[in-house]
């Protein structure tokens, strides 16, 4: 294992991401976990993020510096350098001009840690605070105009340091870099893959579970759940339960879809519950975007309660958490609430479970398509783009009705499918079209009519935070308007939308 300490950067994730893809198992901790807990986990090696704090100021985070004599060799990365230049007897000043972006780094050497390397590497800089002075026992190794120190190493105690970021792609050569310090300092064996963290992971469910232990989960056919639901059936079988609530507004061909995986390849046992009449009933008339999204989660647990109440007590709760929620929920974001995304995060306690198993709590996204693929899921399935839990009925403005979901569900299907047949479906992050609650006149034979306009989400995004619209062909775009408005009865204009976000969320509601 590979321990990140996480000082607060905003790329340590992208730390823990670089070294996975290096088939190196990481992990990220808080980066007051006390040496001896961090010891105990036996790390190979130890990496120091960046972070928005100065070394000098009187909260900054310290570590205690009986790390750099533990024997285990350290990657500190911005704040990490600066703080193990600190703590080791070096020196730390405010830069005369605060670097940030691309910055042209000369490596001094093309060995060790830069084996590989350029002589000159675009790398990617954010930092007011440099090292002024290595410690005792470090020699410099790279260098930009700005900053004289932008590397250093310590070849004895294996202790390297970049002033830059070689853990965002900005950094050209960065995964080099990387690779450097797991392979020839940490010694690394690369061979974390899925299929291992496969065995491993069915092998602690059985273990967890033990030989007469049941398991309840919330399958919404979505990849984290869908991919928790093959890994448990694939260590305990038919004492994993899976209870599907349909709430009649799932993209098309998405529950049948659900149901055939888990009841012919996957086949745990299956409660599929078609709640569409009661969320449609209680959709009424509510046309604010939050109270949908309330209803909606308030009903999908009430249903979903019912459902496991009439099973009878189970042992265990599965939930698919993946690792961002792990991270972030350690640090306590405070981000606003800009809107409420529902999940099932309050059920278990509500249901009476103590004992939650969460398998995917170490993955990042990625990785779990990656170990959906290595169980044998369905690629559709595995590559699903990301879908919001009150389903179509924020993709719908105003009143929701059996009716207008089915508009959206059909237009959808054909911007799906032509997303896919000309290539698009992986290049664009998430794509839909929107029930707008515009009316307009148009001409259909020589009839006047006037019905309802379809707008054309299409977003490219790393992370969903910001998002830019996808610069669809036209000719793409001709063939779904042409389709829209031919197939699909009640859709007579098309519009795209071309919002960034911000300003603009990716959902219209
Ligand atoms: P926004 O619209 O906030 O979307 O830019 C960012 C990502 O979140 C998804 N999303 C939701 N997911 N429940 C969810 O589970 C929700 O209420 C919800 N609202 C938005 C959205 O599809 C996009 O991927």
């Amino acid at each position: 294992t590979i321990i990140i300490l996480d000082f607060g950067g905003q790329y340590t994730q992208l730390i823990a991401r670089r070294v996975r893809e290096c088939h190196v198992y990481s992990e990220v901790v808080p980066w007051n976990m006390p040496l001896a807990d961090i010891l105990a986990r036996k790390p190979i090696g130890i990496i120091l993020s960046g972070g928005p704090s100065s070394v000098h100021d009187a909260d900054a985070p310290r570590i205690d510096p009986a790390l750099y004599e533990a024997g285990i060799p350290v990657l500190g990365i911005c704040y990490g350098m600066q703080l193990t230049a600190l703590l080791l007897g070096g020196a730390v000043e405010k830069a005369k001009e605060r670097e940030y972006g691309r910055v042209t780094v000369r490596m001094k050497e093309q060995t060790g840690l830069l084996g590989g390397m350029q002589p000159a590497s675009n790398c990617w800089m954010s930092h007011t605070w440099q090292v002024s002075a290595c410690p005792p026992g470090f020699r410099v190794i790279a260098e930009t105009d700005n900053c004289p120190i932008a590397a250093m190493v310590n070849e004895d105690k294996k202790i390297c340091c970049v002033q830059f970021h070689p853990e965002v792609t900005h950094t050209e050569e960065g995964t080099m870099l990387i690779r450097n310090f797991l392979f020839r300092f940490c010694g690394c064996s690369g061979d974390w893959t899925m299929s291992a963290y496969a065995e491993t992971a069915i092998r602690q469910i059985r273990e967890t579970v033990g030989e007469n232990g049941t398991v309840l989960l919330a399958l919404s056919g979505g990849v984290d759940s869908s991919v928790v639901a093959a890994l448990i059936y694939k260590a305990i079988g038919k004492r994993l339960t899976c209870v599907f609530v349909d709430h009649g507004l799932l993209r098309k061909g998405e529950s049948d879809q659900v149901c055939h995986v888990f009841s012919h390849l996957f086949p745990v046992r299956f409660i599929r519950s078609d709640a569409a009449d009661r969320f449609f009933a209680d959709l009424k008339g509510v046309t604010e975007p939050e109270e949908k999204r309330h209803i909606i989660g308030r009903d999908f647990i009430e249903v979903f309660k019912k459902e496991a109440t009439a099973l009878g007590k189970l042992d265990y709760f599965a939930q698919g958490t993946i690792y961002p929620d792990v991270i972030e929920s350690g640090q306590g974001t405070n981000a606003a609430v800009i809107k409420s995304h529902h999940n099932v995060g309050g059920l278990p306690k509500e249901l009476g479970f103590t004992e939650l198993i969460e398998p995917l709590r170490m993955l990042f996204k990625d990785e779990v398509r990656a170990l959906g693929e290595t169980l044998g899921l369905p690629k559709e399935l595995v590559w699903r783009q990301p879908f919001p839990g009150p389903g179509l009925a924020i993709r719908i403005i105003g009143e929701v009705t059996p009716e207008k979901a089915e508009i959206v569900r059909e237009s959808d299907a054909i911007f799906r499918e032509e997303i896919a047949a000309a290539g698009l479906d992986r290049h664009v992050n998430q794509y839909f079209t929107v029930l707008t609650g515009i009316q307009s006149v148009g001409v259909m034979g020589d009839e006047r009519t006037y019905d309802y306009t379809i707008a054309l989400r299409a977003v490219t995004t790393d992370d969903f935070m910001t998002a830019d619209w996808a610069r669809l062909p036209y000719d793409l775009i001709a063939r779904v308007s042409a389709r829209i408005v031919n197939e699909v009865p009640h859709a007579s204009r098309v519009v795209l939308d071309v919002t960034t976000k911000p300003p603009a969320s990716i959902e219209w509601e």
